[in-house]
């Protein structure tokens, strides 16, 4: 019997998807709860047709090394800020990630951010709990949306679906990015430079990727240009934020909440002093993180690992430039290998 390939998973993952992938493959996986050792990961690539990976890891050139067989690399999660993808294109490995499938999902946890902070439903809700109902103060008051401005930095595909969920709320919507987008997807959301979008949003909410450009975009000098009534929501990725600067913005009132969906570090460890800040709600880094919407990205990343140890084409390759190509047919010469082979081709003119 042929061999099947062999793909490693270097940690935890849906069961599910995992039953789905060995129907197609050998997997060997790493089941510790403890993070897989790198130089054990990296012996096991040896051996290796694919790679799923699961972080805590760095995905560069030195993990590939001596990889001489992988084929593809493929991760549940649409941001690669663990990934060196030009070092993986320069040793010929596409990789995969999961874009589309997460994107109501998370502008559905980003707004459910906003929408908790803005009516301070953690605080009055402990209150009710702790059978202390009467003796709410009155300063935990919530404020309007309506009427209010969203700043969107970062509009990306999700962006895009916070700015829907938003104006439904009846909220003036702005963005900054990149580079200003003249396409038909933007609807009603106006460009700003990133000064004019922080003077006068009431909500900033930040998406943007991690890269060189964007860590520690939000510094010091980043939240006092907010109002001093704002609130700052982060769904992008943790070191976006100089969490020191947060803090102190946080505790001089500089700005009046955060919400925050990423922090840095990741996980957050119980002595943190962000922990210890009164106006500041956080959650786990749960964006994507529903049954079906986890499940879809698993299957994703499945097939794209199935597809590249088969060296077919990956749905959803961050590095098309050495993502396989699809096989062209050659009809001529497959009807002269029919014909040598002695089959009819009569029947098929
Ligand atoms: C989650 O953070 C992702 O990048 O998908």
């Amino acid at each position: 019997m042929e061999k099947k390939p062999l793909v490693v998973v270097n940690g935890l993952v849906r069961k599910d998807a995992i039953a789905y992938l060995k129907e197609h493959v050998d997997v060997r996986q790493w089941t510790e709860k403890t993070v897989m050792p790198r130089e054990v990961l990296k012996e096991w690539l040896i051996d290796a047709d694919g790679l799923w990976c699961v972080r805590p890891l760095d995905v560069d050139g030195d993990l590939v090394k001596n990889a001489s067989n992988l084929k593809v690399i493929a991760q549940a999660a649409v941001g690669y800020d663990n990934v060196n993808i030009d070092e993986l294109t320069a040793a010929g490995i596409p990789y995969g990630n999961t874009p589309g499938v997460l994107n109501e999902t998370v502008a559905e946890l980003a707004f459910t951010l906003i929408a908790t902070a803005s009516r301070r439903i953690i605080e009055n809700a402990n209150f009710v709990k702790d059978g202390r109902w009467a003796q709410r103060p009155s300063n935990i008051k919530g404020f309007d949306l309506s009427r209010r401005t969203l700043g969107i930095i970062g509009m990306g595909a999700i962006g895009v679906s916070i700015s829907r969920r938003a104006r439904a709320f009846g909220m003036t919507v702005v963005y900054h990015n990149r580079n200003q987008r003249l396409d038909d997807k933007i609807h009603k959301t106006t460009y700003m430079e990133l000064d004019d979008l922080l003077a006068i949003s009431d909500v900033v909410c930040v998406m943007a990727p991690l890269t060189d450009e964007t860590y520690h975009m939000c510094d010091e000098a980043f939240f006092k240009k907010m109002k001093n009534t704002a609130l700052f929501v982060n769904v992008g990725r943790g070191p976006i934020v100089d969490t020191k600067a947060l803090i102190n913005a946080l505790k001089t009132d500089e700005i009046d909440y955060a919400a925050l969906d990423v922090t840095d570090p990741e996980p957050l460890p119980a002595d943190h002093p962000l922990l210890d800040v009164e106006n500041c709600l956080i959650v786990p880094h749960i964006g994507s993180y529903t049954d079906r919407t986890r499940l879809d990205m698993s299957i994703l990343t499945a097939d794209n690992i199935i597809a590249g140890v088969h060296k077919r084409p990956l749905k959803t390759c961050v590095n098309e430039e050495v993502n396989y190509k699809k096989p062209q047919m050659d009809v001529e010469f497959a009807l002269e290998e029919l014909k040598k082979a002695g089959v009819d081709l009569t029947d098929f003119d």
